[in-house]
């Protein structure tokens, strides 16, 4: 089993410096291979409505029987901002989970043009205070959106979950991040497993250390302050993307990694980009 270190949040919640990712993770085998993760040692799950999976990863929360050392993430999705359906939103999220409070509540999407996240947060606000949720957070948020969440509620939101990876490094974001107390998570934190894993820069860095090029990519978000939360089905990938803490990249090797920067893989501008 991997010792996963810690963060503290802004508000006091001690928080693994990598999750993991459960996007996919569906049915019989999606539980099993949540299981999986939390026997090797991840502590930070992450879900959402849309990903269809909250029950599953309830039944791995309680299957696995350390409860209370985990962190369960959800988010609200689009259909569900304003007010009142938030809250319903949060009770058929705990409902499905099976559990009596989300550890971690995200908005999915800011979705600007419903015009609503800021009362979905007040609303998470409260939720927190009722005790249903533990942390709230942001996912997908711009600089300029959690400039007016901050202004508008004086309260920022613990961590924002973002699309992250060396061909999209996200620097001013985790500078906005790092100065407002803000934990950046990092989404899609392999790209994918598209063409990155085969970089040559990346591999020569893996080589370098002797480690493989996932987990090169991975120390590099923890080294830029960033919780990465792969997603892996496979229980010897899911080791292998957890045992990053055992070596340190030098500061040229990650700058090297942040140097295949080229933009956005997804079109997901959350400027633009809006999901239900
Ligand atoms: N907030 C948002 O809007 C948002 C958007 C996207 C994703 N997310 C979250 O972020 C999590 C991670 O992102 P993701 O699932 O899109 O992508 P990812 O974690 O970057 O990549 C997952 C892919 O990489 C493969 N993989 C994992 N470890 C590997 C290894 N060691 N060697 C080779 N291949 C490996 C996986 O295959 P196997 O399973 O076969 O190992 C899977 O195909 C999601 O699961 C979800 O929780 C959030």
């Amino acid at each position: 089993m991997v010792t996963i270190p810690t963060v503290t949040l802004s508000d006091g919640t001690t928080f693994p410096e990598l999750g993991f990712g459960t996007y996919k993770l569906r049915d019989a085998e999606g539980v099993d291979a949540i299981v999986s993760a939390i026997d090797s040692g991840y502590r930070l799950l992450d879900s959402a409505v849309n990903y269809e999976n909250e029950a599953e990863v309830g039944e791995a929360v309680r299957r696995s029987g350390i409860r209370d050392e985990l962190i369960v993430t959800t988010k609200v999705p689009g259909r569900d901002h304003g007010a009142q359906k938030t809250r319903r939103s949060a009770e058929a999220s705990l409902q499905r989970l099976g559990l009596e409070r989300i550890d971690l509540y995200l908005i999915h999407w800011p979705n600007p043009s419903q015009g609503a996240w800021l009362d979905t947060y007040r609303e998470m606000l409260r939720l927190r205070d009722e005790g249903l949720v533990g942390s709230v957070g942001v996912s997908n948020f711009t600089a300029a959106m959690l400039t007016r969440l901050i202004d508008e509620t004086g309260v920022a939101p613990v961590v924002n979950q973002v699309e992250m990876h060396p061909y999209f490094p996200q620097q001013s974001l985790r500078e906005f991040h790092a100065a407002h107390g803000i934990r950046t998570e990092s989404w899609s934190p392999l790209a994918r497993r598209s063409e990155l894993l085969g970089e040559q820069v990346v591999t020569d860095i893996a080589a370098a250390h002797g480690v493989t090029p996932t987990q090169a990519v991975l120390r590099w978000h923890t080294q830029l302050g960033s919780t990465p939360i792969p997603k892996s089905a496979d229980p010897a990938r899911q080791i292998e993307n957890a045992d990053v803490f055992g070596f340190t990249l030098a500061g040229d090797e990650v700058a090297a990694l942040s140097g295949l920067e080229r933009g956005r893989l997804w079109d997901g501008d959350p400027d633009t980009h809006e999901e239900m």
